[in-house]
């Protein structure tokens, strides 16, 4: 049996012989599985992703370790689920620390993820193989949102009460599957026991099962397509080893995010208003901060109206691959310098035009009153939404033909505007809006 014992010995990975050499060894194979063993020089240039896709993997993990911890002293009842998030905070000790860590890291989560799409937008990291993944990332986002929403239910204070009522509020309005997907998420028609239940059930085992399965898809998918976007090499390329040169980056970035990260949680703790009151809603009662922009759009325009065009730049950002094939930009910011001004202009249009129509509009502009005799479907939702459209064609054909810039670069100006009036619409629904979502100065 000698010779077997030979055989099996040899199939046995080689690790040192100390402790110490054996445990690097094992972290290195750990991250030969993530990375590949060497990558581009370029790769490691900070200005190519700004770790943002790295910053945003390393707050999913710190969101699944403190909601692994505070899991322990939540309670998912309506009678004791604000009781027990009090005493975590007067009472566990590190608790309102670690409520903080995880409400902070989930609102970071959001931004992060979002500027990430912005950088792969703007490096044109859609192109070609990477196109799946481009669409699978816009499913990434929606996901994080869920994810999110699902967890502002949980404190059950007048916040968390009334951002998931207005929130949910909103889905009556998409149409056909809206109301089914209202009563199906609440459990019901009202925001009660069912629905905290399905939004725990949701929150700590659905979708978190479901965002690492997707995750690692995402980065499977990253090392298949070849890696981040480069701009294609004129010549050879050096290649450098990802342990220590990568890895090391990752580890300066992931530092500093945690070190942000602490710093904020232990200066700024979660909010916790008072318990829940389904009787009296806060006036005025306000859906989560990055649900503003479409509660700002909804008092402007018809329910409807609102969805049709948030549900417009979605498909259209889906549709960013097949519209933009201008794969010789790859890696290049804005594709040219012809696309960072068009990208500028969209910017600088955006910012004059969204609060300019939001004032007109409050004070001064009433379709209805103008028509009438018209149906408040037509002057309220067909008009203002057909209006919407043809101002983002519009823009687009200015940036198109008299700045004569190729579609691809017409296209980074219409994300540009897009991305400025979300935005600027966001930013008035956060600090402009008062009792009765009037308008006001803060
Ligand atoms: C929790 C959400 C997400 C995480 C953790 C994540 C993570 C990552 C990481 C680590 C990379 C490698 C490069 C880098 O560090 O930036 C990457 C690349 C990429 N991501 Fe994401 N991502 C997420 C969401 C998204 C979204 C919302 C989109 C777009 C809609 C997207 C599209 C892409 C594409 C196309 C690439 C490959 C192209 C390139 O990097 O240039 N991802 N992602």
């Amino acid at each position: 049996m000698a010779w077997f014992t030979r055989f099996v010995n040899s199939m046995r990975p080689r690790l040192p012989n100390d402790e110490r050499g054996r445990m690097r060894a094992v972290a290195n194979n750990l991250i030969l599985h993530l990375h590949p063993t060497r990558v581009p020089a370029p790769a490691l240039q900070m200005r190519r992703t700004w770790g943002l896709g790295g910053i945003s993997a390393l707050l999913t993990v710190i969101l699944v370790l403190s909601g692994i911890l505070l899991m322990f002293r939540y309670d998912a009842s309506i009678e004791r689920a604000y009781q027990s998030i009090q005493f975590l905070e007067t009472a566990v000790p590190f608790g309102s620390l670690l409520r903080a860590i995880h409400h902070w890291s989930g609102n970071l989560l959001v931004i992060t993820v979002t500027l990430h799409l912005v950088r792969v937008f703007f490096t044109g990291g859609f192109y070609g193989p990477r196109r799946s993944n481009w669409i699978f990332g816009l499913a990434l986002l929606l996901l994080v949102l869920f994810f999110n929403f699902t967890g502002y239910l949980l404190p059950w204070d007048q916040l968390a009460f009334w951002a998931i009522t207005v929130g949910v509020g909103l889905l009556d309005y998409v149409p056909l599957l809206g109301e089914a997907m209202a009563t199906f998420l609440l459990g019901g028609r009202e925001v009660g026991q069912a629905a905290l239940r399905n939004f725990y059930a949701l929150h700590v085992a659905v979708l978190p099962a479901l965002l690492m399965l997707m995750l690692s898809y995402h980065f499977w998918r990253v090392r298949k397509d070849g890696g981040i976007a480069l701009p294609t090499p004129s010549g050879p390329v050096e290649k450098l080893t990802t342990i220590p040169h990568l890895v090391g980056i990752e580890l300066g970035v992931a530092l500093l995010t945690l070190t942000a990260l602490l710093g904020f949680a232990m200066l700024v703790p979660a909010p916790l208003e008072e318990l829940a009151n389904p009787a009296h809603p806060p006036n005025p009662a306000k859906a989560a901060w990055y649900f503003l922009g479409l509660q700002e759009l909804l008092l402007h325009m018809h329910p409807l109206a609102a969805m049709l065009l948030s549900g417009s730049v979605m498909l259209g950002l889906a549709a960013v691959p097949y519209w933009d094939r201008d794969e010789a930009a790859i890696g290049i910011v804005g594709r040219s310098a012809r696309g960072r001004e068009a990208g500028l202009v969209g910017f600088l249009l955006s910012l004059l035009i969204t609060p300019s129509l939001v004032v007109i509009d409050e004070w001064w502009l009433d379709l209805p009153s103008l028509l009438p005799t018209w149906s408040t479907l037509i002057t309220n939702g067909v008009l203002p939404l057909a209006l919407s459209l043809a101002g983002l064609a519009l823009i687009y054909a200015l940036l198109r033909y008299p700045l004569r810039a190729r579609p691809s670069e017409a296209l980074v100006g219409l994300f540009s505007f897009i991305g400025g009036a979300l935005v600027v619409l966001t930013v008035v629904g956060v600090f402009l809006r008062g009792p009765d979502m009037v308008l006001m100065w803060p």
